[in-house]
């Protein structure tokens, strides 16, 4: 066995689709840079330790928290093992939309594959990662595991597998984080309320989610940036009908606009949490996230490698 491996997993933003998603429309998301990575090595007892937190857990199948009855769950397996500690460095803000669980699920599995010498293609790393994931969200539609553990661009519908789109050119985005937590659990059970009290109105939103993913596959595609801005814009439009936005988030996409952005919404489960704005190239990208009074980064999203 390895002495110490590494793992990794990818934080995302969802361009397009977040919520829709869990309700069978498609829905596109990008891998960033920021994420999970975890050192799996032997030791006397199993442990998780996440360094910016400074907090252990042990695995725990009863334990009132999700991390470790997750921990526990993910551990169990594998059937013959050593005892591991497990340490894991988070650069993504937890309950900020941008898959933190998601991407430590990836990461631990994928350090634990590797200690043990297990070879697992991404795409199976992503899917035994969902099984992590129900631990925090109930009902995850799989867009966060996935997207952590191949990274990229993908249009993903749930019970498909994803496919992968190729940018025409790079898309420079920039995220800002509003500053509150978001839920994803309370906000995915406030959108099945809805769907179950109005459900024609939902339908039709959900469909029209649907045609905005095909059209921004279509955009990502042939690098037509304006249409694709207009689609976050109106898909932002559809996530507020929701009851998703908050006042900091609305002003966050107003500043974003105000400085030139192509088009901005709520990225990921919204309620708190991230914004994410599409910038016409990179400079621009860094004037947008200079306006905002927001911490803010930038990324740049490209043709996978
Ligand atoms: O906010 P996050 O990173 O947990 O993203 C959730 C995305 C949702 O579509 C709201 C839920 C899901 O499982 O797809």
């Amino acid at each position: 066995m390895a002495n110490a491996s590494m793992g990794f997993g990818a934080g995302k933003v969802i361009l397009v689709g977040e919520h829709a998603v869990v309700h069978g429309a498609p829905a596109i998301a990008a891998g960033i840079r920021r994420g999970v990575s975890s050192i799996a090595r032997p030791a006397g007892t199993d442990s998780l330790h996440v360094e910016p937190w400074g907090k252990t857990w042990r695995p725990n199948a009863k334990s009132v928290e999700p991390l470790e009855r997750a921990f526990e769950h993910i551990l169990s397996r594998y059937a013959e093992r050593p005892r591991l500690r497990l340490v894991v460095r988070v650069t993504l803000p937890p309950g900020a939309g941008l898959g933190c669980s998601a991407a430590m699920g990836v990461s631990l599995i994928d350090a634990i594959d590797k200690a043990l010498g297990i070879r697992r293609s991404r795409a199976e790393l992503g899917a035994l990662a969902l099984k992590w994931e129900r631990f925090f969200h109930g009902n995850p539609s799989g867009i966060d595991n996935l997207t952590s553990a191949l990274g990229g661009v993908l249009y993903y519908r749930r019970s498909s597998p994803p496919r992968t789109i190729s940018p025409r050119g790079s898309l420079f985005l920039v995220v800002a984080h509003s500053g509150q937590r978001s839920n994803t659990k309370e906000m995915v059970a406030r959108v099945s309320q809805r769907l179950a009290r109005h459900p024609d109105w939902a339908r039709h939103a959900l469909d029209e989610v649907h045609t905005l993913a095909m059209d921004a596959e279509t955009a990502i595609g042939s690098g037509d940036l304006a249409a694709l801005g207009d689609i976050l814009n109106r898909n932002h439009e559809i996530l507020r009908s929701f009851n998703l936005s908050t006042l900091r988030l609305e002003e966050l996409c107003r500043e974003a606009r105000s400085a030139g952005a192509l088009g901005a919404k709520i990225t990921g489960a919204g309620g708190g949490g991230c914004m994410v704005a599409l910038a016409a190239e990179a400079e621009h990208a860094y004037r947008i996230a200079s306006a905002l009074a927001a911490e803010t980064f930038v990324e740049e999203v490209r043709r996978a490698a």
